[in-house]
């Protein structure tokens, strides 16, 4: 027996110096030392050994386990190190190769919305921004809309309940910046607006505005004008020229809308200005004093502007954009084009 467990050992040893994975070493230790396995086996005939010989072969036999169960875990040590090694080399990155690095670009959406905000930051505006999930409150009943204007027409404004919409304009956070803060003020609000519309080349049920309240004594609509026309010559060049044309805003009276002279022909006439000259780009007009009376002013004390503008629109117009879908569908061939 002692003979036994002595040649196991050695032919154990050997085959584990040679073993070259932790599948071949688990399957030896469990073949050697296992339940059923070989030394179990040889220890099976102890019964058979006079009461002298048990205690000399069973401490033989304890060694010998002992023995073996540290040349495993000293193999599986080994062989450990050598996969993580393996691993490393095959992981192994060289960051001297040298490496041609394509650049994103921001969307050009960002770009105008950027620089709409850099004119006004410049003109001493502060920037603010209100929910998209808006009280009707907000949207109409305080901008001086009335239930049954057209504006509230279910086919345009998304409605959540009878009290809550998705916000159709920028507008409600003129309400909401009043509400808080006292005059004087001038803020820019840009964010999204949904409205129930088709998708086609100059319509979608999302786009983006940036909305522009000036409250404070005294203001008049040469205020609004001037503000106006430095915005469209940073934004379009100083050879631009702006008109204003009357047009109806209930939050705003007198309202107008503002045009500039057409970015393709420069006022000649041409497809994209569809003739005229002019291309329409905002909405504006001096504050409604039943909206500084909803906030709690006194319209015969304070007064102001208000405008707001599409985003789209003027991306469209300053990038020569036809399809205002391109916005959204993030064709890269588009993108790239706005580095
Ligand atoms: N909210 C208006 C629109 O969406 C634009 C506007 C804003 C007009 C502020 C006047 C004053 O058409």
């Amino acid at each position: 027996m002692k003979e036994d467990l002595m040649r196991l050992k050695e032919k154990t040893l050997e085959i584990l110096s040679r073993s070259k994975n932790m599948d071949e070493l688990n399957d030896l230790r469990v073949k050697v030392l296992g339940k059923k396995g070989e030394l179990t086996q040889i220890l099976r005939g102890m019964a058979n050994l006079t009461s002298e010989e048990r205690p000399v072969i069973g401490k033989l036999a304890n060694e010998i386990k002992e023995n073996l169960e540290n040349k495993f875990s000293e193999k599986t040590q080994i062989l450990k190190k050598a996969l993580q090694e393996k691993k490393m080399e095959q992981e192994f990155i060289d960051i001297t190769i040298p490496s041609k690095i394509s650049l994103g670009s921001r969307h050009p959406l960002t770009l105008v919305l950027d620089e709409i905000r850099d004119i006004f930051t410049g003109l001493g505006y502060q920037v603010v921004e209100g929910p998209e999930i808006e009280l009707d409150y907000y949207n109409f009943e305080a901008l001086n809309t009335p239930p049954d204007h057209p504006a509230r027409d279910v086919q345009d404004t998304f409605y959540i309940t009878d009290k809550i919409l998705l916000r159709t304009q920028t507008s409600p956070v003129q309400v909401r910046t009043m509400e808080k803060q006292q005059p004087p003020l001038k803020i820019i609000a840009p964010g999204r607006v949904f409205r129930s519309d088709a998708v086609d080349a100059t319509h979608s049920p999302m786009f983006h505005q940036v909305e522009g309240l000036t409250v404070g004594e005294g203001f008049t609509m040469g205020d609004l004008k001037g503000t106006l026309v430095t915005f469209v010559q940073e934004m379009f060049g100083y050879d631009r020229k702006a008109r204003f044309r009357p047009h109806f805003f209930p939050f705003t009276e007198p309202s107008a809308e503002m045009d500039i002279s057409c970015i393709a022909c420069h006022g000649e006439g041409c497809r994209v200005c569809s003739y005229t000259g002019w291309l329409e780009i905002l909405g504006c007009g001096m504050v409604h004093p039943n909206v500084l009376r909803n906030v709690g002013l006194d319209p015969e004390k304070v007064n102001g502007f208000a405008f707001g503008m599409g985003v789209e629109r003027i991306a469209m117009l300053k990038y020569g954009i036809n399809d205002l879908r391109l916005f959204y569908e993030n064709d890269i061939r588009f993108l790239e084009q706005f580095q």
